[in-house]
């Protein structure tokens, strides 16, 4: 009797005290990784306590997801998308989403405009049934058909044109509908006129109604609505420089700057060989995604993971070409969280699945 206790006490506490060892082990290895983290980006708060413990927090929670990315990432080494610590590791995901994902407030909090979600949707298909009259570049093209394919470059990237501007960081402000949108007229301007000015992004943000406000979130083709209904002018940054929050708006009407010729947005869900054509013979165009999962991106191409559906919708970006060579074909997406973010501050997502919802809100512009 007495020897079978001690047997399973002593196996019991072996147990316990192994438990206790590795999970101290893990914690100090974290310390130790949080501790070279914070370092390496320079984080301001490693010497608040506070902060310091609360952020630990998140750095864990970032830590486990890169590793359950990571594992979940197929493909060879040179085209599976790869996560790690990043600049905003150290969020939380509420932080994160609501600092640097608030696009698409249509359709994310349509009680937010004292309307239905059904109301909300319709309208939201309303102006793009109009836009649909206006903008009629892309609905009279023929179908792309799958044997073309071979009339389509297998690479095209604007960037190598000249007519992409550096990559901006929106910081805290949430009008990634304003900069992928305006980075795309900036492009069509550049396309028509042989030279690339950099335009604002604060009138858009100011200035732009039906629906849009500013840093607190808004729609890339309500917006593209907006500039061309009100015949607005996009005025240059230096005119009408960049601030970074909600203002008034003191856009001169009767002002120059590039106006919006026409503009196409549309659903290409199933038929992504029209962003192709689109980007192949037109220009970059503007696109609504899901960037739920995009918080610890470092590179490679995003083909898994990062839910299409219309209802998760909450970034926009802007896509400046493809490469249909490579062993995943990609899109090369422009994003608006600086240049130390993903690759120099663009994003591989693959071709033909619809990845994070790309090809639900798809817009192209054409300047005057
Ligand atoms: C680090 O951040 C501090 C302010 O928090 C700044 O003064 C300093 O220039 C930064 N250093 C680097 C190398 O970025
Ligand atoms: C330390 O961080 C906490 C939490 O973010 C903040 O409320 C506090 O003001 C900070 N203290 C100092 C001295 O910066
Ligand atoms: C534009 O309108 C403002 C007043 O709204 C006026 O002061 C200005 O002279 C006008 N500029 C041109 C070029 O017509």
């Amino acid at each position: 009797m007495c020897k079978w206790w001690v047997w399973v006490l002593s196996i019991v506490f072996l147990y316990l005290l192994y438990s206790a060892i590795t999970s101290s082990g893990n914690e100090g290895a974290l310390l130790a990784r949080y501790d070279i983290y914070l370092e390496k980006f320079n984080k301001s708060y490693k010497n608040n306590l506070t902060e310091y413990k609360i952020r630990f927090g998140h750095f864990v929670a970032s830590v486990r997801e890169i590793d359950e990315l990571n594992a979940l990432s197929r493909g060879s080494d040179e085209y599976r998308a790869l996560y790690g610590l990043t600049k905003l590791s150290d969020m939380s995901k509420s932080e994160y989403k609501n600092i640097h994902l608030s696009d698409e407030r249509i359709l994310k909090s349509p009680e937010a405009y004292g309307k239905s979600w059904r109301e909300a949707i319709a309208k939201l298909i309303y102006y793009r049934d109009k836009s649909r009259h206006k903008g009629q570049r892309f609905h009279d093209t023929p179908v792309y058909e799958r044997k073309k394919r071979a009339l389509l470059p297998l690479q095209v990237d604007w960037r190598s044109k000249g007519v992409i501007g550096p990559v901006r960081n929106q910081g805290l402000c949430g009008a990634c509908w304003a900069f992928s949108t305006i980075g795309t007229v900036e492009a069509m301007a550049a396309i028509k006129n042989g030279k690339l000015e950099t335009l604002s992004v604060q009138e858009a943000i100011d200035c732009a109604g039906m629906g849009n406000s500013g840093c607190a979130g808004g729609d890339i083709c309500l917006l593209l609505d907006w500039l061309m209904l009100s015949n607005t002018p996009v005025e240059l940054d230096k005119e009408y420089p960049l601030r970074l929050a909600s203002g008034t708006c003191s856009v001169k009407k009767n002002g120059t700057g590039v106006r919006i010729a026409s503009f196409t947005c549309d659903e290409f869900v199933g038929a992504e060989d029209k962003i192709l054509q689109a980007l192949a013979t037109h220009g970059p165009v503007t696109v609504a995604v899901n960037a739920l999962t995009w918080q610890n991106y470092l590179g490679g191409v995003i083909q898994y993971h990062c839910s299409g559906s219309a209802l998760d919708l909450n970034h926009a970006v802007e896509l400046v070409g493809y490469d249909l060579s490579a062993e995943v074909p990609y899109y090369i997406a422009k994003n608006s969280w600086g240049q130390d973010f993903g690759l120099d501050g663009y994003l591989h997502l693959a071709i033909g699945s619809n990845i994070c919802g790309l090809a639900n809100e798809v817009a192209t512009v054409a300047v005057k």
